[in-house]
């Protein structure tokens, strides 16, 4: 089966080409036939955040030359004639993405594929439209079912895999997720099957990176600058002469809390113009600081939930600091749960992950209706 895989929940827009075969299981197989992706992240930059109308925007701008760098060699240039009626109803609100799906579509004929897969949720809701109204537009011209994807899933789907295939993966599986929107802990009982036990009440972990970030002055998004700050403190030995809390550590719930670890260190930082050694130790602590409390909080579940497996997704999942420190509480904890982690590339947002977890639901039908289907900005996992 090829799956189309649409991603524009965020400011990445991305989309791919996967072929796959066998459910979940160790037959399973796939492998990657394209893969393109756009980050916004420079553009949004100045705002120290994303800007939603301008993810809306680009998302318009970037998706037609993205899909036809993935179809590649797979999509025939022939004229075709498309019901431009249609397109202009599904596509009222993205003109500027109607006036590039046009032409293509009509230079080109229908590819090979079995279904497209689309983030519908969660997310930025003028964001995530873009995604889904493309698809509709595709589905309509092309006959081909839509099937709307979980973002989280997405994330949790794609580091199940280890390496390019699926070994025996052992339920329960406890999933932690962190990026920039969500700090969750998802228990999984089987494929497909949800129980979130754990979520951050205020900041997610991710933007309290960006967030810390921009208080030291650096550039957005802050993970990457946070980790890279923060290893070279390790590395030249710079030991911070200050401590900063670990929120909700001590308190029985696999709940987090990450809002006052950034108003701690707005208090420490108060207006003063850092040294580079000073931010070198700011980062040091603040990541010590957000590992701690996600190594602890993990653990404690995964010994509470008997899990077999854990499974890391999400932006932060890129930080090897945390990485590192999952690891080692694991190896500690004596019967060591399988820990799985994306490749680093694949961390932050990407269409595979959608593509992935999009197959398993089109392999067994579960299409959305395309009249219905919609924006879910706070979508959960069930
Ligand atoms: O999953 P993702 O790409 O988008 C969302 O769904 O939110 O996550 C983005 C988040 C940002 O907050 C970014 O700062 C964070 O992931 N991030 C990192 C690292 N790389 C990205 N945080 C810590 N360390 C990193 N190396
Ligand atoms: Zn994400």
């Amino acid at each position: 089966m090829k799956v189309l895989g649409i991603e524009t929940s965020c400011d990445e827009t991305a989309v791919c080409l996967i072929e796959a075969e066998g459910d979940f299981g160790p037959s399973f197989k796939w492998q990657t036939l394209g893969n393109a992706l756009i980050s916004q992240a420079a553009m949004h930059a100045e705002f120290g955040g994303v800007f939603p109308n301008l993810a809306k925007r680009e998302h318009a701008k970037n998706l037609v030359p993205l899909l036809e760098q993935v179809l590649g060699k797979d999509v025939r240039l022939t004229k075709s004639n498309i019901n431009v009626g249609s397109l202009e109803q599904t596509l009222t609100r993205e003109p500027e993405l109607l006036a590039q799906i046009v032409p293509f579509l009509e230079q080109h004929g229908k590819p090979d594929i079995d279904a497209i897969a689309v983030t519908y949720g969660p997310g930025l809701e003028p964001a995530l439209w873009v995604g889904i109204n493309f698809a509709k537009a595709l589905s309509l011209v092309w006959n081909v079912p839509i099937v709307a994807v979980n973002h989280m899933e997405g994330h949790i789907v794609l580091s199940m895999m280890k390496g390019r295939n699926l070994e025996e993966f052992e339920f329960p599986a406890l999933a932690l997720l962190i990026s920039g929107g969500h700090t969750e802990l998802v228990l999984s009982k089987q494929f497909q099957s949800y129980e979130i036990i754990g979520e951050t009440r205020d900041d997610a972990a991710g933007e309290a990176f960006d967030k810390v970030a921009r208080l030291l002055g650096l550039g957005y998004p802050g993970g990457p600058e946070i980790s890279r700050l923060a290893a070279e403190a390790r590395t030249e030995n710079l030991v911070p002469d200050f401590k900063l809390p670990r929120p909700m550590l001590n308190e029985d719930t696999f709940d987090f809390s990450f809002s006052g670890l950034k108003t701690a260190v707005r208090k420490l930082v108060d207006g003063k113009e850092l040294s580079g050694e000073e931010k070198k130790k700011m980062a040091r602590e603040f990541e010590d600081a957000v590992a701690d409390v996600l190594v602890e909080k993990t653990m404690r579940a995964v010994e509470t939930c008997g899990a077999q497996t854990v499974v890391v997704g999400g932006g932060v999942s890129a930080n090897t600091y945390i990485r590192k420190r999952l690891e080692e509480a694991l190896k500690e904890y004596g019967d060591p749960a399988r820990l799985l982690v994306p490749p680093p590339a694949l961390a932050t947002d990407n269409a595979l992950m959608i593509g992935l977890a999009g197959y398993f639901r089109a392999l067994h039908k579960e299409y959305a209706d395309p009249t219905s289907l919609g924006a879910i900005g706070k979508l959960k996992l069930v």
